[in-house]
């Protein structure tokens, strides 16, 4: 595959840039071969699109497979310039390509604009994707697109059968419109890709539970905002703590909690911002039973309904999501364990409509065992 010889120059040019200067003449030989590949590339398109998707480069919509070690060191320099997403143009010249490789090479760079090189981020989970300098709003191709990504790339595609797929869709659209919203979850992804992936799945989550209760149009797309921001709190909680691999102390662990009055009050500074958007980052970690955090609720108050829909979907993704030191949770198990907190930890009507329609969106896929990829 062509692209994947592209790749392989473009790499060792960035490596042999870092190893020695964007003057040495082994930089300017394997940009001047990347180039030519490339040009071979655009003869029959305008561009040649490179994503990363989790782990994985998609070039022009198709997972490019087995790019070996170039590959995945390529992953690694965009992922810590906090790009998911280049677009090479047709017209690119030698000088940008080398000014763009020599930037990549420096990990204290930022990249910079590039007349004929886009970069941007890509919202894996939702499907969604922002490139800098985008104008707000989507046309119906740039839906079509959206619809096409989040079929390859969603970790609950198999729930589409249920209509997920038009209200993820339509919230993204909307959800692009509102600038502020992504200036919010934006500093999450830059921040801890786990948190911001986390979010994005929580907020599917959310959408189904509350569709299938009948939820519609604004109520919907509210309960989906707060349920992505629930946990934007973690931006204010040290990286050290966030990440640790083994058993929090104590003292981390109160740390920890703090995320839900951090992000409560973050939020409740946002102008426009839904209300329930504070409300579930403040209360997501309270119970059905009144007991949890943060524990200023001395009066007892009862956790709002979106929270405790939000709560069911965190606890949900939390075991689901495979995380290197976590064992993996089958479905059942997940919707065992919920039900046994049923009337404690989450309300017992929301685990029995959560597990009842999550397994018949699933059986109906022909799902029900093993995990949704
Ligand atoms: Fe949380
Ligand atoms: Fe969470």
């Amino acid at each position: 595959m062509i692209a994947k010889t592209f790749i392989s120059a473009l790499m060792s040019a960035i490596s042999n840039c870092s190893l020695y200067s964007k003057e040495h003449i082994s930089v300017e030989n394997l940009t001047k071969k990347s180039l030519s590949i490339l040009n071979e590339l655009l003869t029959e398109r305008d561009s040649l699109e490179i994503m990363v998707v989790e782990d994985h480069l998609v070039v022009n919509k198709t997972p490019a497979r087995n790019t070996g070690h170039h590959g995945i060191n390529f992953i690694k320099r965009l992922k810590r310039k906090g790009i998911s997403r280049i677009d090479f143009l047709k017209g690119i010249t030698y000088t940008e390509l080398k000014q763009f490789i020599a930037d990549l090479s420096d990990p204290d760079k930022e990249l910079k604009t590039y007349p004929h090189i886009k970069t941007g981020i890509i919202d894996v989970r939702i499907g969604g994707y922002r490139i800098e300098g985008d104008d707000e709003t989507f046309t119906s191709e740039q839906v079509e697109r959206v619809k096409e990504l989040y079929h390859s790339i969603s970790p609950y595609k198999g729930l589409s059968v249920s209509g997920l797929e038009e209200i993820v869709v339509n919230f993204i659209v909307t959800f692009k419109r509102e600038a502020n919203i992504l200036k919010l979850i934006s500093p999450v992804k830059a921040y801890s890709e786990y948190t911001y992936t986390h979010a994005t799945n929580v907020a599917i989550l959310s959408m189904f539970q509350a569709e299938s209760l009948g939820a519609r149009d604004d109520l919907l797309h509210d309960i989906g905002i707060a349920a992505l921001l629930h946990d934007v709190g973690k931006l204010f909680i040290s990286k050290d703590i966030l990440e640790k691999k083994g058993k929090l102390d104590r003292e981390e662990w109160e740390e920890i909690k703090l995320h839900t009055l951090h992000g409560a009050r973050y939020l409740a500074k946002i102008d426009g911002l839904t209300q329930l958007a504070p409300i579930a980052a403040l209360e997501h970690h309270l119970r059905y039973d009144c007991t949890g955090y943060p524990t200023l609720n001395a009066g007892g108050k009862e956790q709002h309904f979106c929270s405790q829909i939000i709560a069911t979907s965190d606890f949900f993704d939390a075991l689901r999501s495979r995380r290197p030191y976590k064992r993996d949770w089958q479905i059942k198990e997940i919707i065992a364990l919920m039900k046994e907190s049923a009337g404690t930890e989450f309300n017992p009507f929301l685990v029995d409509n959560f597990s009842r329609t999550l397994m018949k969106a699933l059986e109906n896929d022909g799902m029900s065992e093993g995990r949704p990829s």
